[in-house]
């Protein structure tokens, strides 16, 4: 399903807040800025929007403000969420693996709404688990790798240009604990989601003059359709190990993620934002 392309004036495409100046030197305040929805105006696309941490995102990005566009596989379930957003956004049929597909759909939503504010990368998959490293089949840890480092790289390859238009932007891309950490019997799931922070500190830095904030979230467990469908070994190798001994909701993802998101998180790039009830202290 391709984005329909509608072009809008030259005039309202330029006009947006100086949403990069912090509130104390552009002489507003924080109750002069509470009177309109924190994302009002703003266009976010968030990977992997159809489930799990992309869903409640893109449902908290909605509630306050903003228009979103889920980036998510076939299947009935968008044209379902696309009716649910109603004026608050919709879903497209996309494989963010895919660069020419991505770039192209990128470029159309920018040509449609001039400006792109918020790119979220929910979209990711474990591959098998409960293995040794030994036992990894070649395949598997392609795919992995495929889905969870290629797709945040070609989705912020084509958004990016697009924000440095506009001198604004907030990336944030779904790390996991597993990446800091290394979870045993998940080798290519660490391993993708260590190299999603690497990529994280060097667009952090890459893009640290222009506006635009690259950051990561590392969570620990998260009760999703990709955790359900988890050994039951795997998860409770993964959940003993949290000192508030119990999983995230997705409501702590969601406030966390509205934060890094938000205008006001201007002066943090290039971070993994810490989300294991304990477990990592750094
Ligand atoms: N759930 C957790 O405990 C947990 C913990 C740490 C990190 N994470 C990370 O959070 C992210 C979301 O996880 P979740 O638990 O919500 O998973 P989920 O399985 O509920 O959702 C993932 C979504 O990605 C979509 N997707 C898969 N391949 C795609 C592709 N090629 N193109 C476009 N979309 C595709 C799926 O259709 C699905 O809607 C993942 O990156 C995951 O690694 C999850």
């Amino acid at each position: 399903m391709r984005p329909a392309v509608v072009h809008f004036p030259l005039s309202l495409m330029n006009k947006s807040p100086d949403q990069n100046t912090p509130a104390s030197q552009n002489g507003s305040t924080s109750s002069a800025k509470s009177a309109s929805p924190v994302f009002a105006g703003q266009t976010a696309i968030v990977t992997g929007g159809a489930s799990g941490l992309g869903l409640a995102i893109t449902r908290r990005l909605q509630s306050q403000g903003a228009y979103v566009i889920v980036f998510d596989l076939e299947t009935p379930r968008l044209a379902e969420l696309t009716r649910e957003f109603g004026a608050s956004g919709r879903c497209v049929a996309i494989d963010v693996t895919n660069e020419a597909t991505v770039k192209s759909t990128v470029d159309a939503i920018a040509s449609e709404r001039g400006r792109i504010d918020i790119l979220v990368n929910s979209a990711g998959m474990t591959g098998r688990t409960n293995l040794k490293s030994h036992e990894v089949d070649l395949a598997d840890f392609e795919r992995v790798m495929r889905l969870n480092v290629n797709g945040p790289f070609l989705t912020s390859k084509a958004v990016l240009p697009v924000m440095l238009q506009r001198k604004y932007g907030r990336i944030l891309h779904i790390a996991s604990i597993a990446g800091k950490e290394g979870n045993a019997g998940m080798m290519a799931y660490s391993t993708s989601k260590a190299a999603v922070i690497g990529l994280t500190k060097v667009q952090g830095k890459d893009y640290a003059e222009s506006g635009i904030t690259v950051n990561a979230l590392a969570p620990a467990v998260i009760q999703t359709p990709m955790v359900a469908a988890l050994p039951e070994a795997q998860v409770k190798y993964m959940t003993d190990k949290i000192p508030m001994k119990r999983c995230g909701s997705l409501d702590e993802v969601a406030a966390i993620a509205a934060f890094i998101l938000s205008p006001e998180a201007s002066f943090t790039t290039g971070f993994t934002f810490d989300l294991t009830g304990g477990r990592a202290v750094y």
